[in-house]
């Protein structure tokens, strides 16, 4: 399955107004507090990256961070409330899962499971993560 018509998935981060990007985060609760600047730098320094957009709206991002030989991680996964069950966070995932032939995997989520199963992912027990120092105090949010 692709996106639905009219939106157009694809790894440009061509013209992306990030404060704008930031206010839908926001406005979805889903923002993790980066600065636009911030979240601009996380794309641009991910090995791949799915954007949507419906128009010059963008209604959708997933990135997907590897070392281009055994692992990668799957972050910012996330489509507009106003577009969701089209199936575009589908399609960016099915994007990103196609440049890492071979690899692991790996996500985090707490409510998106389903997401998640319909796309060939299974639980993996014994997830472990930190922190380190403070969230968001490094020099890559300055
Ligand atoms: C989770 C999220 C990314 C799904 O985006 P989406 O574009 O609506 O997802 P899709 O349309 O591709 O969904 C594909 C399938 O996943 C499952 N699914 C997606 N959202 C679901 C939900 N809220 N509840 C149950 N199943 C869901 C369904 O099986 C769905 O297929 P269906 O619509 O034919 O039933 C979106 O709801 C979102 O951005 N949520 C807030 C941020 C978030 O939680 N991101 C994930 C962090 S890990």
């Amino acid at each position: 399955m692709s996106a639905p018509e009219r939106i157009l998935v694809d790894g440009s981060l061509d013209g992306i107004d990030w404060a704008t990007v930031k206010a839908e985060l926001t406005a979805d609760d889903f923002d993790n507090g980066r600065s636009p600047r911030a979240l601009r730098r996380s794309f641009a320094q991910s090995q791949h990256v799915a954007i949507a957009r419906d128009g010059e709206r963008v209604v959708g991002t997933a990135r997907l961070l590897s070392d281009g030989v055994c692992n990668a991680y799957l972050v910012d996964v996330w489509t507009a409330s106003s577009h969701r069950r089209r199936g575009i966070a589908s399609a960016m995932i099915r994007r990103l899962v196609e440049e890492v032939p071979g690899q692991h995997i790996g996500l985090q989520t707490s409510s998106a499971q389903a997401l998640y199963a319909s796309l060939g992912f299974r639980e993996e027990p014994e997830f472990w993560a930190a922190v380190v120092g403070v969230w968001l105090d490094n020099d890559g949010n300055r």
